[in-house]
């Protein structure tokens, strides 16, 4: 592997024109994130964590800076490279965990892959992350509203991995979840980074963040 970092910040700022003036989400904001690493990202609320991660994620742009991802510049590609970078390399996790309402638990998982992937391959692939997260069999067929807390945000991490990405972007994964379901998830993040996964991970809680290797502490828009 070579010493590249997956993401590299230069200089990065997100600014919201507003109609009281312009404020500044992210504040000249510089860091690296090495393949393989954990990372927990706190800060107060509002401080900018999650337009951090929505700019690690590509899911927004920069107002000013630069910003790296295995050292090509995002700012320079197409909105259709972006799109495919997304779906290849990066793979999201959400306090809601968002999955759509209508389709049951494989069908979630199946979702982002049959764009690219055969029906049967599609499923085969999402039936194999179900599993690895800990859904049963006897649920797959459930819709969200007919799992639990954790069981849905387990759906939601194997539809995050089953394009086997190599940065899994979470915002808050167990934000909705009482302290020993959060602890279940944070497992299996962990054994995801320990597969080879990066991790990078927005939380409140101390206990979550301790899962991590290093943390990145933002204040005001601030690496503080
Ligand atoms: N789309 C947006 N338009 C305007 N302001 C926004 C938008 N998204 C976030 N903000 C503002 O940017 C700041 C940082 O927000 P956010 O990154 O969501 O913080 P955190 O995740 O740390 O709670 C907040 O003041 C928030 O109100
Ligand atoms: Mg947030």
């Amino acid at each position: 592997m070579s010493g590249e970092p997956i993401l590299r910040f230069e200089e990065v700022s997100k600014i919201y024109p507003l109609p009281a003036g312009d404020l500044v989400a992210l504040d000249r904001v510089s860091l690296t994130v090495d393949p393989g690493e954990f990372i927990a990202v706190m800060g107060p609320s509002g401080s900018g964590k999650s337009t951090l991660l929505n700019l690690m994620g590509c899911l927004d742009v920069p107002t000013r800076g630069e910003i790296f991802l295995s050292g090509q510049e995002i700012s320079g590609m197409s909105d259709d490279d972006l799109t495919r970078l997304r779906r290849d390399r990066i793979g999201f996790v959400f306090q809601q965990f968002n999955l759509i309402p209508l389709l049951s638990a494989v069908e979630n998982v199946e979702f982002p892959l049959l764009l690219t992937t055969g029906r049967e391959e599609s499923r085969r692939r999402a039936i194999e992350v179900l599993t690895a997260v800990g859904i049963a069999e006897t649920h797959f067929a459930h819709k969200p509203a007919e799992l639990s807390g954790g069981q849905q945000q387990r759906v939601a991490i194997a539809r995050a991995l089953v394009n086997d990405p190599d940065l899994l972007l979470c915002d808050e994964p167990t934000g909705n979840l009482d302290s020993k379901t959060g602890s279940a998830i944070m497992e299996i993040l962990a054994a995801e980074n320990r597969e080879g996964k990066t991790v990078v991970m927005v939380t409140h809680d101390p206990g979550v963040a301790a899962y991590a290797r290093r943390t990145i502490r933002i204040v005001d828009g601030r690496v503080a």
